[in-house]
């Protein structure tokens, strides 16, 4: 769990996140210059771009775990990150690994115990908390490493990829599943994807941003079907944005 500073800054209010003209480069590259976005508490925001655009960079950023070159970050809130990579210790069991948040929150074993064994069927890993991550598929690993990160309830969840190498029929059950989540914790979430249908799907608002350096080219509003997003799967103007947002790649 990463916890950050509260910001005194009272033009943040509802904003949660807000990053101000941002600017950040590995030696002689530069992945953006001036990065402006924002997300609202209780939103779930989606960043779309094509690979190597610094998505990922953009999250270590915000998790506080690299520096930025120049511009202001400012964050409101306790964060759970889900790294791309999946980042489960490899001498620790499912169990162990999932139970480890909690187990560092001063949980009581049993308490720990008794919510894995609530948890792990819904991410389909029941049967599985004694087995070892290199005992795992890809998916498993990576439905583990989202439970993980879902465990510590934090206030704003930063997902990077979390459903990218699971099949399409896990893939809805593990977005059905966050937007549940949303609605009974009503937690702020950043979503990481290449995925134009998930993010149409889950998000509130979408940053599109271009290949490196990374600008943001388009901010999307998704406004269609708040009340229930389960409603947006068939509906028309799921294409329609489909097809404003592909004009963008
Ligand atoms: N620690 C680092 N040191 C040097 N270069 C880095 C570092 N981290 C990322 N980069 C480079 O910065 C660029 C952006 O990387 P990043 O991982 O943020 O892209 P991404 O949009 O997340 O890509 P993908 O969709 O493939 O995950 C890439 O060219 C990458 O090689
Ligand atoms: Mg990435």
């Amino acid at each position: 769990m990463l916890t950050m500073p509260l910001q005194t800054n009272s033009s943040l209010n509802d904003t949660v996140i807000k990053l101000e003209h941002v600017g950040k480069t590995f030696g002689e590259m530069v992945v953006f210059e001036d990065i402006c976005l924002h997300v609202n508490r209780g939103e779930i925001v989606s960043i779309l771009g094509s690979s190597g655009s610094g998505k990922s960079t953009l999250f270590n950023i915000i998790a506080g775990l690299i520096p930025i070159d120049h511009g202001k970050v400012a964050v409101r809130g306790t964060v759970g990150y889900m790294q791309q990579k999946d980042l489960l210790l490899p001498w620790k069991t499912v169990a162990s690994n999932v139970g480890l948040p909690l187990k560092l929150k001063g949980f009581a074993k049993e308490d720990i115990e008794k919510k894995i064994k609530e948890y792990l069927p819904l991410v389909g890993l029941e049967g599985n908390e004694d087995k070892y991550p290199f005992q795992l598929s890809g998916g498993m690993r990576q439905r583990a490493s989202f439970l993980r990160t879902l465990m510590t309830a934090e206030e704003i969840f930063l997902l990077d990829e979390a459903f990218g190498s699971l099949d399409s029929i896990t893939r809805g059950q593990m977005q059905k599943w966050l937007l549940d989540m949303k609605n009974k914790f009503d937690n702020t979430v950043v979503l990481i994807t290449h995925d134009i249908d998930e993010a149409i799907y889950l998000s509130d608002r979408i940053y599109i941003i271009s290949k490196i350096p990374a600008e943001i080219k388009k901010e999307i509003k998704v406004d269609f079907h708040n009340e229930d997003k389960n409603k947006r799967l068939l509906s028309p103007r799921t294409l329609e944005l489909k097809q404003e947002i592909l004009k963008y790649f």
